[in-house]
């Protein structure tokens, strides 16, 4: 797995500083109202399980899993829901978890969605943004890093559904998926 690893974008120590940041904040702007945390699975899920443990309000979480890159390293634009959530979203506060935002498709198409189902709001929170790759503009209310026009890895996300258990954030080596 090191091996594929071009070069450590943030550490371990630097996304959970980064994590307690985004969790006060959260916290702070949804005390007394009724959140639900979304994560977008598979790749939110590592962001999702430490963020919520710093955001010390009352919270429900839910789960979507969608996915649109496949085993491939470009998103094919077509967005394909794989588990819906379990419960109402009518008249919640809901901010969606997601690991990265690079094209937008994903999050576009899931906002569109989630918005049909009349929740009271709906913001997003993202640990990396890939600003340079976007196709359509996404409002982020929360965001971690962003980062260059690289292939990331990593901390939930992965290539062909591998390194996603590394606990950095990383680049990967071009020729690992140029081959
Ligand atoms: C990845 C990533 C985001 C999305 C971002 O998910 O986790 O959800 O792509 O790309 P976009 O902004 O270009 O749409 P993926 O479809 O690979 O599924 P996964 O989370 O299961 O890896
Ligand atoms: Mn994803
Ligand atoms: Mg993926």
């Amino acid at each position: 797995m090191e091996k594929d690893i071009k070069e450590i974008l943030f550490s371990r120590e630097e996304i959970e500083k980064k994590i307690g940041e985004l969790g006060n904040k959260i916290a702070d702007d949804y005390r007394g109202k009724d959140l639900v945390l979304v994560g977008v699975l598979k790749g939110a899920n590592v962001f999702m399980s430490d963020l919520m443990r710093k955001i010390n309000i009352p919270l429900t979480i839910d789960f979507m899993a969608v996915t649109s890159y496949g085993l491939s390293t470009e998103s094919s634009g077509v967005v394909k829901i794989l588990k819906d959530l379990d419960h109402s979203i009518e008249d919640k506060d809901v901010l969606v978890v997601e690991d990265i935002i690079d094209t937008g498709l994903t999050l576009h198409y899931l906002c569109e969605n989630l918005l049909s189902r009349k929740p009271k709001s709906l913001k997003i929170c993202a640990l990396l943004d890939k600003p340079d790759r976007r196709k359509i503009d996404i409002p982020i209310d929360y965001k971690g890093f962003d980062i260059p026009d690289e292939f990331i890895v990593g901390y939930g996300i992965d290539y062909a559904e591998q390194y996603r258990n590394l606990p950095y954030i990383a680049a990967l080596k071009r020729e690992v998926y140029e081959k």
